[in-house]
């Protein structure tokens, strides 16, 4: 019986890029919700700070470095989730980052293919780690963390756009394929959202201003108002959601 509630009680979750920004905001509210976590990033540092909070709050937390776009160190990582949890019943594919790139017709082929693997390769394979696992159990949650930026060229962001079109794509194949082994595959696409890889643009007082004068809500996306997007397709509340994308902007794109 559904109690409209969502409850991740015991529910076993990696948040890729969990370690700052919105990816440790969405693996907080995992494990307030009652999730067991894992978070992974790049660098020991950042694990560690975030770590450190979820000790603070109560929690506890599986941190471990790995580069999502590199094989090995994900079938590692997925090892220590076996280990940990014994099971995966939820993969947010956070990760996801920009190098300002002023021509893609012109670009250096070394930067579409750095793009590529950490936007989209790592989204690819992740899920596939996680599909078997889940497969196994006959339940699962996949949520993809897109951008409006997949369906509306922006300046300077071509490559990562191409990737997050292909990580929408990517959410609805994996989707139609999953479906009949209970796997739910859904994608959440923010506007412009507080945090680190987007302090270029909001740290600047005149383009924050050019930027929300064309966001209807008249601000830009703090982390929280990403989560609950994240929350909700992770729990049973979405159990019939398959291959959709939940736009969280303000109503830019409306
Ligand atoms: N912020 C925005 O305005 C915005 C808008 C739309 C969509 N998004 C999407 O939201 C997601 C989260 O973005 P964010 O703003 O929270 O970014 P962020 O502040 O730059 O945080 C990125 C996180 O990912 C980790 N990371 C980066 N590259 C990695 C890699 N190759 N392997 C493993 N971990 C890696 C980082 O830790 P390390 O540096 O230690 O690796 C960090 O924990 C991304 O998919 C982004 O495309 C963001």
């Amino acid at each position: 019986m559904n109690s409209w509630e969502i409850d991740l009680s015991g529910k076993a979750t990696l948040v890729t890029g969990g370690s700052r920004g919105l990816g440790k905001a969405i693996a907080l509210a995992m494990a307030e919700k009652g999730a067991k976590v894992a978070i992974c990033g790049r660098k020991q540092e950042n694990l560690d700070m975030a770590e450190k909070e979820f000790k603070e709050k109560g929690f506890d937390v599986l941190a471990q470095v790995a580069h999502v776009g590199k094989p090995e160190q994900l079938e590692s990582l997925f090892q220590a989730i076996d280990q940990s949890f014994g099971r995966l019943d939820i993969l947010v594919n956070n990760v996801g980052t920009n190098i300002f790139t002023r021509s893609v017709s012109e670009a250096d082929e070394k930067l579409w293919d750095k793009l590529i693997e950490t936007n989209l390769k790592s989204v690819f394979l992740a899920s596939g780690q996680a599909a078997k696992r889940m497969k196994k159990q006959g339940s699962g949650k996949i949520v993809n963390i897109s951008t409006i930026a997949a369906r509306k060229a922006a300046p300077g962001m071509g490559i990562y756009s191409v990737a997050k079109a292909g990580v929408e794509m990517l959410t609805k194949v994996l989707a139609a394929e999953l479906a009949p082994d209970h796997i739910n595959v859904n994608a959440v696409a923010p506007g412009m959202v507080k945090t680190q890889f987007s302090k270029p643009f909001w740290s600047n007082e005149s383009m924050l201003q050019e930027i929300t004068r064309t966001i209807p809500m008249g601000r830009i996306a703090e982390t929280e108002d990403v989560v609950g997007a994240v929350l909700f397709l992770s729990s049973s509340l979405s159990d019939f959601i398959t291959g959709d994308i939940i736009t969280v902007d303000g109503g830019f794109m409306a």
